[in-house]
């Protein structure tokens, strides 16, 4: 394809926009296009890729979402007679109600700062993601994902960690993702060597 034509397709799939609402963005994170994000938060510093899902998340600083990402949704009353929404309260694309039951069918995803999600995963609703965790493409999540674990898989299941112990502990204690910009301008020639980072922060 020329260039031109690259350049072309990348406006049209840009100019589809993103469907975002009851949600807060910090104006620092960015949504890609084809993206639905319901009564969601993303922190600062955080991207979603395209044609993503989330829906009562709460998103924390420098994720990095890849593209066709879902995470929450709705759970349907598995223990009535029918799991049809048309016999539940709340509102819902169903023309028809029979019944109005209230029925709590969403509860909250969160997912820590510093995660990275690989293209295509599936997030359960209710599962919490920790902090510098990593899951691999395709990955369905699950179960909770402790801090800087990376898995991968249907169910997700553990590869290894990301760093030793100690390591670890020293990051989470940091919570560098609470510092501002400028402190982080100052640290960041430092990041592609963490033990060394947190040594030099007196923090190992
Ligand atoms: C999870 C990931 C980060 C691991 O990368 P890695 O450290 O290079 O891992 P390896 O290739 O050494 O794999 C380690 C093991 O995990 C398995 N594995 C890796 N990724 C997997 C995945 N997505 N699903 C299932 N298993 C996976 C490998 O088969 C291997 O298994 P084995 O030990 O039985 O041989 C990488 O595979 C991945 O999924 N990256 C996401 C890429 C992506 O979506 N990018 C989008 C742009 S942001």
């Amino acid at each position: 394809m020329s260039s031109f034509g690259y350049i072309f397709s990348r406006l049209l799939k840009k100019a589809r926009g993103s469907a975002i609402a009851g949600s807060v963005i910090h104006r620092t994170s960015k949504i890609e296009s084809g993206s639905t994000i319901v009564r969601s938060n993303f922190d600062r510093h955080s991207f979603c890729g395209y044609d993503c899902t989330f829906i009562d998340c709460d998103v924390g600083a420098f994720c990095s979402i890849a593209g066709g990402v879902v995470a929450g949704g709705a759970r349907h009353p598995m223990e009535y007679v029918s799991t049809s929404p048309v016999f539940l309260a709340h509102r819902d694309s169903v023309t028809t109600k029979f019944s109005r039951h209230p029925y709590r069918w969403t509860t909250r995803t969160t997912i820590g700062h510093d995660v990275w999600i690989g293209e295509r995963c599936l997030i359960k609703a209710g599962v919490t993601i920790g902090h510098g965790a990593v899951v691999g493409m395709g990955s369905v999540v699950t179960k909770d994902v402790p801090p800087y674990a990376i898995v991968a898989g249907n169910p997700a299941r553990l590869i290894r960690m990301r760093f030793q112990p100690h390591v670890i502990e020293a990051l989470l204690k940091m919570e560098w993702w609470n510092l501002h910009d400028e402190e982080l301008r100052r640290l960041a020639p430092h990041f592609p060597d963490p033990e060394r980072m947190l040594r030099q922060e007196g923090l190992l």
